[in-house]
């Protein structure tokens, strides 16, 4: 087992290993101010998991409400946020309660901001049960939901008070779900750790579930301490997202988030070998590793469709927007680029 402490605007533990859902309680006994809380789930995580983690809770001593959303991105909408809300009001939680997000990303991310908004912020604990959610949405405190015009467009910073990442969530993911998470780990690698790509390299993510993650959420909290409100560095956790959250809209959200991370990493860093920019080996190495891990390179996206949904992205910035752009092995750099040069890049990256 391993905790990592992340010293953000709000202080918490990351604590990761296995059998841990039998100690949330008496661990959110220590962190939360009051003892009800609304559980929040998904339509496939609830009934494998809600029953042990309400027990955990009620043995500790909270009253806990479960509350069940559909599972899949679209319930990351207002709609379904709104719901949750009132749900929330109906069983009177007050300031001092909490929220849990027990899942994926879709609802660690609306659960998240669900509670910096209900009355103005209650307390919330993260249990990703996906090794997406493990490695980066449930650490670092981005929350939000979808508009029609895109991806995360309404959220909040808002940092959990306790992250409990039970490995043992992962085993009944389906195998997709868990290439999907790879994705996010590969982009660790490939923005900052050498040692991160050697190792996978060598073994299977899977094999080596507590180092890969342990190595991951050490990487967010040094990006997150330093760069908390996305400013400067935390950008760099953003690798392959400008042309990932295009392939996701293109596709109104059929391809998943890690699916399109995967496919978003080789255009730009195709684009960056073609522009002289990065080591053709690094793009040899991309390739084999998400290959590896059961991941799709190229996309059947256009350049135009890539740069015209990349736009509408919150990455841009008036008339620019900051790629990131591996320059070395292990090594990625950010590039703050026009938004007319945006094509080029797309054109770069889709070449054979
Ligand atoms: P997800 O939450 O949709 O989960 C994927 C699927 O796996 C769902 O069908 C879910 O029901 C199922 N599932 C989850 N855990 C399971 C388990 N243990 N066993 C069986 N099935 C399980 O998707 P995700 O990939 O976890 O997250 C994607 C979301 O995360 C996107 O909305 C993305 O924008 C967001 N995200 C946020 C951040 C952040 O910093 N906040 C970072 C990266 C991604
Ligand atoms: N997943 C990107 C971030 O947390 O900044």
């Amino acid at each position: 087992m391993r905790t990592i402490h992340i010293a953000a605007s709000r202080e918490y533990d990351v604590v990761i290993g296995r059998g841990l859902l039998g100690e949330l309680g008496s661990r959110a006994a220590e962190v939360l101010r009051g003892r009800s809380c609304a559980v929040v789930s998904d339509s496939n995580v609830a009934p494998i998991y809600m029953e042990a983690t309400l027990a955990s809770l009620r043995a500790a001593g909270f009253a806990a409400e479960p509350y069940v959303i559909p599972a899949g991105e679209a319930s990351k909408c207002g709609r379904v946020y709104l719901e949750l809300l009132n749900f929330l009001a109906e069983k009177k939680l007050t300031r001092a309660d909490a929220l849990i997000a027990l899942g994926g990303g879709v609802v660690g991310d609306l659960t998240g901001f669900a509670a910096a908004t209900y009355l103005r912020g209650v307390d919330f604990v993260q249990i990703p049960t996906t090794l997406l959610a493990c490695v980066d949405s449930s650490v670092g405190g981005k929350t939000a939901i979808d508009l029609s015009a895109g991806k995360n467009l309404v959220g909040a910073f808002y940092q959990p008070n306790l992250v409990l990442c039970d490995l043992d969530a992962l085993d009944t993911l389906p195998e997709a779900v868990f290439a999907d998470g790879c994705a996010e780990v590969i982009k660790y690698g490939m923005l900052g750790s050498a040692e991160l790509l050697d190792r996978l390299a060598e073994r299977h993510a899977r094999e080596q579930l507590e180092y890969v993650v342990a190595k991951c959420v050490e990487m967010k909290r040094d990006v997150v301490e330093g760069d908390e409100f996305d400013t400067g560095r935390r950008q760099l956790l953003n690798l392959g997202h400008t042309f990932a959250h295009a392939i996701e809209a293109s596709s109104d959200y059929a391809i998943p988030h890690g699916r399109a991370v995967a496919m978003g990493m080789d255009v730009i860093t195709r684009a960056a070998v073609r522009k002289g920019l990065c080591p053709a080996e690094c793009l040899t190495i991309l390739e084999k590793l998400l290959a590896a891990h059961g991941l799709p390179l190229r996309t059947d996206c256009s350049a135009e469709t890539l740069a015209s949904l990349a736009l509408s992205d919150k990455k841009r910035k008036g008339g620019t927007i900051t790629l990131v752009v591996p320059e070395r092995y292990g090594e990625s750099g950010l590039h703050t680029v026009p938004v007319g040069e945006l094509i080029d890049w797309a054109q770069a990256g889709l070449e054979a």
